[in-house]
């Protein structure tokens, strides 16, 4: 099967991680998409699968919606959507900026199930939605509130989604990791004075990347990297009161 991947968030961490891993799939090519070309470029001067380019603002409707149209007017083949655009800023959401807060409802949420609603047309059996979801989905987390809702959304979404795509043979993958050595730590400290041990434990995007790539292999449902990311959800997804406690003693 050949096709190529939509890849959201391809200019920087994670994603560009998942542009570098697809390369070896012989696809027919990579839309990568992402408010920056320049970086996407950047990234794609190591891959040999030919690149297309998307600079889109997904945080606006404009943006999003000349994504869906790109893909109803050429209506390539989809092995894989990569839903990676995300960012999230720590800090009393009450207190933090409404463009903001609007944006990373926006690019978290709204990127997500636009363009996943524009990519499952395309898809046959045996492709894949791969989305970047996170710990912060089952730990409602002091000052990340909003950026912990909207990855809750993300989880509960693609768990319906999985059943409405069963029978077209699409594969649907959470990738949940912990904090992750990405320029998005930065972006979380920008607006907040966000303690360091809060980042502690982080992992490389190589390993989300690898291990969601194996997961997906083995038909699972959620990748989780790390043993202490896979501990803190078995117990959120329990007693997720709880964890929210947790983290408030611990950050608060
Ligand atoms: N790093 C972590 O600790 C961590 C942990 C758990 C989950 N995650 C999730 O993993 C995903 C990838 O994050 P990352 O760590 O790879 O962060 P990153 O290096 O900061 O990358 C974020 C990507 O999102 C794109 N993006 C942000 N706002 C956008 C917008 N308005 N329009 C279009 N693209 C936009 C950025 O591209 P441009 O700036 O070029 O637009 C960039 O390519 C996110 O969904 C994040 O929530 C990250």
């Amino acid at each position: 099967m050949s096709g190529i991947a939509v890849v959201t968030g391809a200019s920087s961490g994670i994603g560009a991680e998942f542009c570098r891993m697809l390369d070896s799939r012989g696809l027919d090519g990579i839309w990568m998409v992402s408010r920056r070309e320049d970086a996407m470029r950047t990234v794609s001067l190591d891959l040999s699968t030919p690149c297309r380019f998307f600079p889109l603002d997904l945080s606006t409707a404009e943006g999003r919606d000349s994504l869906a149209s790109a893909l109803s007017e050429e209506s390539p083949e989809i092995e894989y959507l990569v839903n990676c655009a995300g960012l999230g800023r720590f800090g009393d959401s009450f207190s933090m900026d409404v463009g903001l807060t609007r944006s990373m409802i926006e690019v978290n949420v709204s990127s997500v199930v636009e363009a996943t609603s524009a990519c499952i047309p395309l898809m046959r059996p045996g492709s894949a939605v791969i989305t970047l979801c996170s710990e912060a989905a089952y730990v409602p987390a002091y000052r990340l509130s909003v950026y912990s809702a909207s990855k809750a959304f993300v989880r509960s979404y693609l768990d319906s989604l999985r059943y409405e795509v069963a029978s077209r043979g699409i594969s649907v993958l959470e990738v949940s990791p912990g904090w992750v050595k990405t320029p998005f730590i930065d972006g979380v400290k920008s607006s907040h004075d966000a303690p360091d041990a809060v980042f502690g434990y982080a992992v490389a995007p190589e390993d989300v990347v690898s291990k969601a790539m194996a997961d997906l292999g083995r038909g699972r449902k959620r990748s989780v990297c790390g043993l202490r990311t896979r501990a803190t959800i078995a117990l959120a997804t329990h007693f997720p009161r709880m964890a929210s406690w947790v983290w408030h003693r611990l950050w608060g």
